[in-house]
């Protein structure tokens, strides 16, 4: 499809009062398990604080393998979103383990707002660690393909107690429980 055409497409939507089709987004990221060693003995705890959720901290079992899998699923996270990294809280960006192991990606505040303002809410997350390195890759699926959303423009969230819909949202991902 032509920019042109995409524009026409882009504007009639608007008129009819829906959004733009959103792309599914895609990254990936690779970390040396040697950089987080590194920066482990360089900075220890203050390291582990500033980028890493307690829930991570706590499914990582104090493996610096573990940790650099997540720091690559964040960085693979700034990858699918266009998130500017200089902004964002790396604790904006958290993986989850469920108790059969398997990994899921949550996103608050402007981390939040990078992946909405793409259009892209719905996340799939994969993680591989082996010999040294480690691996992760973000999808994100347009929120008009989940099943809760639909193409006429977003209503306004209901504002619970004057929080914003972010607050809301990220209240509503904490209580999904770790
Ligand atoms: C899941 C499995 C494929 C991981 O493969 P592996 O070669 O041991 O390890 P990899 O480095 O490739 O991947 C490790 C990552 O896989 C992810 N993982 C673990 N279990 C998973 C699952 N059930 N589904 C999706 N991803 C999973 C985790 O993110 C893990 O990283 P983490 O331990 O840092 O959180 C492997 O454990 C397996 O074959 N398990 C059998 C299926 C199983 O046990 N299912 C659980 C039923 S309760």
């Amino acid at each position: 499809m032509t920019a042109s055409v995409q524009g026409i497409d882009a504007l009639t939507q608007a008129v009819r009062g829906q959004r733009p089709t959103a792309a599914m987004r895609v990254g990936i990221d690779a970390v040396a398990v040697s950089e987080i060693e590194r920066s482990l003995a360089s900075f220890g705890d203050r390291f582990v604080q500033r980028m890493f959720t307690p829930h991570e901290i706590h499914a990582a079992k104090g493996s610096a393998e573990r940790l650099a899998a997540r720091f690559a699923a964040k960085e693979a996270a700034i990858k699918a979103f266009d998130m500017p990294e200089a902004a964002i809280d790396w604790r904006n960006i958290e993986l989850r383990s469920e108790a059969s192991g398997r990994p899921s990606l949550h996103l608050y505040g402007p981390a939040l707002a990078s992946a909405r303002a793409l259009g892209t809410e719905v996340l799939s997350v994969s993680l591989a660690h082996e010999q040294g390195m480690a691996i992760a890759i973000v999808i994100g699926v347009p929120e008009n393909n989940s099943p809760r959303a639909n193409t006429a423009s977003p209503k306004p969230r209901a504002r619970k107690h004057g929080k914003s819909a972010v607050t809301n949202h990220k209240s509503q991902i904490n209580q999904q429980g770790s």
